[in-house]
């Protein structure tokens, strides 16, 4: 069934828990999350980045999404990742997702105030849920020194100042995630996170989630996380499970059976990441 975020992300909140948002393109990827999601019985979130949207078009996305969570078992949001522009914000919504995102993390305290206040009361009036962004979360770049790494991170006073002001239902925090393939290995502030979780009280995302340990991540779901991205880890899966399925078969042209196994290989990693996140068993 298809569900808000907030409905979603509250149980998650208040049973210490986080749910998988997995990045989605095409029908493979929905239907490896969907079954992955209902095998388990997790909740889950779709959510479509600028690159998806653009790629297959917000009409086939929210076609595709709402499909897959009015037949799915399970609850499953449709959620719109990093929206940035507020025209594409509102033709998400009249699409149906039933969450979306406003990344006002490139501009200072106040104008990220203001225009996910914008968001805020549109989505709202409408019954959508809606996820802001502050501090900034990169790509890989490591090559960025310690302090200036550190002064990209969320601070816990103007996450509170944040929240009071804006009434956001869940928070993106950068706390030393980003996006992409890591090249060393990411160096999570789990301090920071348990400041920022006592000082909102709400549901608390992380980004840039892939390639992070294990260990890392669960840790960082005890401190407050309940909504964790991954779309990296997907694309891993599906590229090797392609190039290992045409090396063994050189001469197959069908795209079902190239496909196939991509898809089955991104269903086992998605699996993992619900039993790893506690979603298991949730819905
Ligand atoms: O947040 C970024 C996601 O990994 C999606 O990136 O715009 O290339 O689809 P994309
Ligand atoms: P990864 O590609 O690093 O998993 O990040 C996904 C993400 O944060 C989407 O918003
Ligand atoms: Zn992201």
């Amino acid at each position: 069934m298809l569900v808000t975020g907030i409905e979603i992300l509250r149980h998650a909140h208040e049973n210490n828990y986080a749910v998988g948002a997995f990045n989605v393109n095409n029908m493979e990827i929905v239907q490896a999350i969907i079954e992955a999601a209902e095998e388990t019985n997790s909740p889950v979130i779709l959510q479509a980045s600028q690159g998806g949207l653009k790629y297959a078009g917000v009409e086939y996305i929210a076609a595709l999404g709402k499909l897959a969570a009015h037949k799915a078992k399970v609850p499953v949001a449709l959620h719109l990742d990093h929206g940035t522009n507020f025209q594409q914000i509102m033709l998400c919504i009249r699409h149906g997702f039933s969450s979306v995102m406003i990344d006002g993390s490139k501009y200072g305290l106040e104008e990220n105030i203001a225009i996910t206040k914008k968001v805020i009361e549109v989505a709202h009036a409408v019954g959508v849920s809606v996820e802001a962004e502050l501090g900034k979360i990169g790509g890989t770049e490591d090559d960025i020194v310690v302090d200036e790494r550190e002064a990209t991170f969320t601070d816990p006073k103007e996450a509170k100042i944040f929240v009071d002001e804006t009434n956001v239902d869940y928070l993106a925090v950068a706390v030393g995630t980003a996006h992409g393939v890591y090249k060393g290995e990411p160096e999570l502030d789990f301090d920071r996170i348990k400041t920022i979780k006592e000082m909102v009280n709400i549901p608390l995302v992380l980004h840039g989630s892939s390639g992070v340990p294990d260990e890392s991540i669960k840790r960082a779901v005890s401190l407050g996380i309940n909504k964790i991205n991954i779309d990296t880890d997907l694309r891993i899966a599906f590229a090797t499970a392609i190039k290992d399925f045409l090396a063994d078969n050189p001469d197959n042209i069908d795209p079902r059976k190239i496909l196939g196994p991509a898809k089955k290989a991104m269903k086992e990693v998605i699996k993992k990441k619900m039993e790893l996140f506690g979603s298991v068993g949730r819905a």
